[in-house]
């Protein structure tokens, strides 16, 4: 019997990200081929006529999944009924500034937007944030709607999880998908710390440690982290734009892991509630390993920390309780 369909609301959906993802999402990227969706896409008013263009090209592509496109300027007509809530809508960071350059102008929009989902999204909507500062938007949005149970908002750093990924693949020649359980820890931002103390790489002999493989620590604790953390800002060097393949890419990776669950095996990175786990302080939005399953992560415990590693999570730890510090700043 054919599924019901599932309503995603994208926000900033006539955004570059939004147009990379909606066709992705309309495709079984996120839910599965065989999962129909109504797609919600909301943006604000002045970019209502290119929302309209995204929406007039969702109807001539033709997807057999797309069972109905609501597009709209209006949030809570957004908002009603979503099942699952990508909030990509704010403002990009642009050449030269840091994530929290960003943040007065995105954590207003995120604490006005919380209200809205809390009111009018579906029980159990599952939330998450991509527009930067995305752990603080993220723990704003939370703190704005205390109804929605602090386990359904997340943040986005499996992109960074990917791109950390993919430095391992290119620097040992292997596919991409033979290496894993590596982990972003903290914020989305440059003060991040990737982790491969714990990644592997699947050979035929079985997984052999990526530090075993790559046999060069200085690399590994060195260029291979700091490439990892101004990725993005390489990337807007580049393209004169923020991330948007790879960023719509990895939103449907964190949606479908977290809907579908994880591979027996294998973590992923998420930002979710800290709950105090690994002496991280509780009460942040903080990007941890994580496994999923029935619709629910669950961070990996027990994992050993070493000293250079304590360092990074304590450092990105507080350059979080410094952003919730100043986005509350920011709001009053
Ligand atoms: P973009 O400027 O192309 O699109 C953003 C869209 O949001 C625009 O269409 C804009 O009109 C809309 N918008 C602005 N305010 C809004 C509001 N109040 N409600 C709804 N929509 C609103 O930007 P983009 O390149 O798509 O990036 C979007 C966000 O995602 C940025 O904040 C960017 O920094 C962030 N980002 C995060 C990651 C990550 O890994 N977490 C990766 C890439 C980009
Ligand atoms: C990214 O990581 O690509 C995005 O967060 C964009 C940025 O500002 O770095």
């Amino acid at each position: 019997m054919a599924k019901d369909p599932v309503r995603v609301l994208v926000t900033g959906a006539a955004g570059q990200i939004g147009y990379a993802l909606v066709p992705m999402i309309a495709r079984g990227v996120m839910l599965g081929t065989d999962q129909p969706v109504i797609l919600h896409m909301l943006d604000i008013p002045p970019a209502a006529e290119a929302l309209n263009g995204v929406k007039m090209e969702l109807v001539d592509a033709a997807f057999p999944l797309l069972k109905g496109v609501v597009a709209t300027t209006d949030v809570v007509e957004a908002c009603t009924g979503v099942n699952i809530a990508v909030m990509v809508g704010g403002f990009p960071r642009k050449e030269g500034m840091e994530r929290k350059d960003v943040m007065t102008k995105n954590v207003s929009i995120y604490k006005s937007q919380a209200s809205a989902l809390e009111k009018h999204a579906a029980a159990g909507c599952k939330v998450l944030v991509v527009a930067n500062p995305a752990n603080t938007n993220a723990l704003i949005l939370k703190e704005f709607a205390p109804s929605i149970p602090e386990k359904n908002i997340t943040c986005l750093t499996r992109l960074d999880h990917n791109r950390a990924l993919g430095q391992i693949s290119e620097r040992l020649s292997v596919p991409v998908c033979d290496v894993k359980n590596v982990i972003i820890w903290g914020n989305h931002s440059s003060s991040q710390y990737p982790d491969v103390n714990h990644a592997t790489v699947a050979t035929p002999s079985g997984d052999k440690p990526v530090r075993e493989l790559v046999k060069d620590d200085v690399w590994l604790n060195a260029e291979f982290i700091t490439t990892v953390q101004q990725r993005g800002a390489a990337i807007i060097k580049a393209r004169k734009l923020s991330s948007a393949l790879s960023a719509a890419s990895s939103a449907c990776d964190h949606i479908r892991d977290w809907v579908l669950g994880t591979t027996e095996g294998t973590w992923v990175s998420m930002g979710v509630y800290s709950d105090g786990s690994y002496n991280v302080p509780a009460g942040l939005i903080y990007s941890f390993p994580v496994t999923c399953q029935n619709g629910e992560w669950k961070i990996v415990q027990g994992l050993p920390i070493d000293e250079f590693s304590r360092k990074k999570l304590d450092l990105t730890a507080e350059e979080l309780s410094e952003e919730k510090a100043l986005a509350y700043s920011c709001l009053n």
